[in-house]
């Protein structure tokens, strides 16, 4: 029996190459066959729902240059602070390290070139569903709630407002190509029971290894878990994830940033992928995971 290739996904478009969360990003991504393109969501002052990583804007924008004064006491600029009509005057560029100049990854895209925007979540929708339909291959959305209950102590419900953008762009039922993530537990079962989301979910897990009581207890209300590499790696995870009825999509693959033991990325791969392999994988490298998977997964059919 054919062994199914793990699901590609984009974690913040073509990540290596372009920018995160940039549309230039994620076209590269869709044109390089990645499965699905990562959304992290974030609300504005104005509650528009921006597509954007960090709850503030300083290590990926010229926000202190542009509305100087504008930072809390700890030094950041919240996007929750801003409307969009600010968030859309913004420049944003590859990645710095917190609170610095430097890049955190020196060999990506260079911070003086290209000229990039925060797209807003809408938007971001309507571009994937036109590369969709110009390319004639569709390529899935995964957008995560961003810390639902910063977002609830400043009056908005970022999941309801998700669902319901999701929902005018046509992503409502269990067979449509998007999934919902999210770290916080007891959201992703409201987004479940109370909202009634019929969508894919998947519970984002980052700390201590969870239990078989704990996993049974997700698969209540969630398709799957979507681990950090450091639970993933010689834990058992993968093996008691499945034994619960879970898919497995981890994150994050980077060749430029290997896990401790690891001497490349397709190593990496293979770690996660033994016989019974993880069902997805988060990755900034989509076309050097496509290329390896596509070998190894042709070779087992
Ligand atoms: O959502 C999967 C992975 O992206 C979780 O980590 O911090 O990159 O959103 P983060
Ligand atoms: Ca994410």
């Amino acid at each position: 029996m054919a062994i199914k290739r793990p699901l590609v996904i984009a974690h913040r478009g073509a990540s290596a190459y372009l920018p995160e969360h940039t549309l230039a990003g994620k076209a590269m991504a869709h044109a390089m066959g990645a499965d699905f393109l990562e959304q992290d969501v974030v609300a504005t002052r104005d509650g528009a729902l921006i597509v954007f990583h960090d709850l503030y804007l300083d290590d990926l924008t010229d926000v202190a240059h542009r509305f100087p004064g504008r930072a809390r006491a700890d030094g950041r600029h919240y996007c929750i602070d801003f409307d969009l009509s600010e968030i859309r005057q913004l420049a944003l560029s590859e990645r710095r390290r917190a609170g610095q100049d430097q890049l955190r990854y020196p060999g990506r895209f260079p911070a003086s070139a290209g000229s990039f925007s925060i797209p807003t979540l809408d938007e971001e929708i309507r571009f994937i569903q036109g590369l969709n339909h110009s390319t004639g291959r569709s390529a899935g959305i995964y957008p995560e709630i961003k810390s639902p209950a910063w977002h609830r102590e400043h009056g908005i419900d970022l999941a309801a407002q998700l669902l319901a953008e999701l929902g005018r762009h046509g992503y409502a039922g269990a067979e449509d190509a998007a999934i919902v993530q999210c770290f916080d537990g007891e959201e992703l079962r409201r987004v479940r029971n109370e909202l009634g989301c019929q969508l894919r979910l998947i519970q984002l897990l980052e700390g201590g290894l969870p239990s078989s009581l704990e996993l049974a207890a997700i698969r209540r209300y969630a398709e799957g878990i979507g681990p950090g590499l450091r639970l993933l790696v010689g834990t058992g995870l993968l093996k008691a994830a499945h034994a619960a009825g879970l898919q497995v999509h981890p994150w994050t693959l980077r060749a430029d940033a290997l896990p401790p033991g690891f001497g490349s990325l397709e190593e990496l791969i293979d770690a996660l992928c033994p016989e019974e392999p993880v069902d997805g994988l988060f990755t900034d490298f989509p076309d050097r995971v496509l290329v390896f998977m596509n070998q190894r997964f042709a070779a087992l059919s």
